[in-house]
């Protein structure tokens, strides 16, 4: 996906150099009336003009944006109308809608149908009102989920496995890494330099050492108002780079907000032009890479003899290593190298406090005997649907 976004980069960059020299070269017909740049992002639309149009009321006529992931798992997302009766109502409720799937990869042309259904609404934080973004998951016209619908399975794990007994809590912490226009320089970076060492990067303040505040800031904001159970947020380690957190959150519900805050995340860097990647090792060498660390606990770990369950559940996520490895995002291995606070990605290790393992046992939970694990493998572009299900199924197999 990464290497898609930085062909797609190029591709604006040349384009953008072309606007550029040709406006250089042409003298401009009238006083503020410029021609519209091929600068993609925030230089071609005035968000205060938009402005204007977003503060005009609809009355009960809703805007309601289905969210879709497309074969990357990346979400895409269009809007229809519904009055505000149904959009108040049950989400199940809402009609199932459809999109050309083969303009995603996902269906033949002569065949080409993706049905969407929607599973969870929440305030829509771009059009405010009574405005909502409904997140869906994607089905033939059939009713069998599409194979990059990795929703249902996980749903269906959850249910066999016994979750509404065990109640498993998740903490989500997602990194990122922001990018200016030319898709090649990480926010902060001098163009086709480095900057200097990591160091004061991590949880920085100051021009020269946070980059991109507006981005974390304006989406933990959204988040907050789409009713999300976004928890924090930080700069990280390499310069460019932050991470939120979403949780604890039950079940399926972890992965719907991830989801849907990984689109909000989206949204907010193209209002704010620039780019945002999940890729786990944006830049080589020693710089840090881009993890979802994953917080778990359950009924019985969270109670008292919970530290015991939590090692034996330590020993059942050991026993599976390469499964869970396979599941934790593309691209991984550029990561999970051992260096740069990770462990190996082909070494299984648990333990207290100890940032290199596998692993983390946090100290409070080993002092008090009880409460929750830290699995530091998945990558920062995992599939929260696929990796959180398959720690639940492992974690309380017999
Ligand atoms: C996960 O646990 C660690 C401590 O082990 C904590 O620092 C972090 O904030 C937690 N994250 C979430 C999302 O709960």
């Amino acid at each position: 996906m990464a290497r898609e976004i930085l062909v797609a980069l190029a591709l604006c960059g040349s384009a953008a150099s072309l606007a550029a020299s040709r406006r250089h070269a042409r003298p401009t017909l009238r006083m503020g009336a410029e021609p519209l740049s091929q600068v993609t992002g925030m230089a071609s639309m005035d968000q205060a003009v938009l402005g204007k149009y977003m503060g005009l009321d609809t009355g009960d006529d809703c805007q309601v944006e289905y969210v879709f992931l497309d074969k990357d798992q990346v979400a895409r997302s269009k809007c229809r109308t519904l009055p505000l009766k149904k959009v108040q109502g049950p989400v199940d409720a809402y009609p199932k809608w459809n999109y050309d799937g083969s303009s995603t990869g996902q269906a033949p042309g002569d065949d080409s149908e993706v049905m969407i259904v929607p599973r969870a609404k929440y305030p829509d934080p771009f059009r405010g009102g009574n405005h909502v973004l409904v997140l869906c998951d994607t089905y033939e016209p059939d009713g069998t989920p599409l194979p990059t619908n990795t929703r249902a399975p996980a749903v269906a794990r959850f249910e066999s496995g016994g979750a509404k007994e065990q109640v498993p809590w998740y903490g989500l912490e997602q990194e990122y890494t922001l990018f200016n226009l030319d898709g090649v320089t990480p926010l902060g970076w001098p163009v086709g330099g480095f900057p200097k060492p990591q160091g004061p990067y991590y949880c920085g303040a100051g021009a020269d050492r946070a980059f991109g505040r507006a981005v974390s800031e304006a989406h933990y904001r959204a988040c907050l108002y789409a009713g999300l159970e976004v928890s924090g947020t930080n700069a990280e380690v390499m310069p460019g780079q932050w991470e939120y957190q979403i949780g604890p959150s039950i079940g399926i519900d972890a992965a719907d907000q991830l989801t849907i805050s990984r689109y909000i995340l989206s949204r907010v860097c193209e209002d704010l032009g620039v780019i945002v990647t999940i890729d786990p090792k944006p830049i080589a060498g020693d710089w840090n890479g881009a993890g979802m660390h994953i917080n778990f606990s359950t009924e019985s770990t969270r109670k008292e003899g919970g530290l015991a369950v939590i090692e034996a559940m330590c020993e059942k996520l050991g026993a599976k290593h390469t499964e869970h490895i396979a599941a934790y995002g593309e691209g991984n291995e550029r990561r999970l190298t051992g260096d740069c606070e990770t462990a190996s990605i082909d070494q299984f290790s648990y333990g207290v406090a100890d940032r290199g393992c596998s692993i983390r046992i946090p100290r409070d939970t080993a002092a008090d005997k009880k409460g929750y694990l830290e699995d530091r493998r998945p990558a920062s572009n995992v599939d929260p649907y696929v990796a959180t299900s398959l720690i639940f199924a492992t974690c309380t197999s017999a």
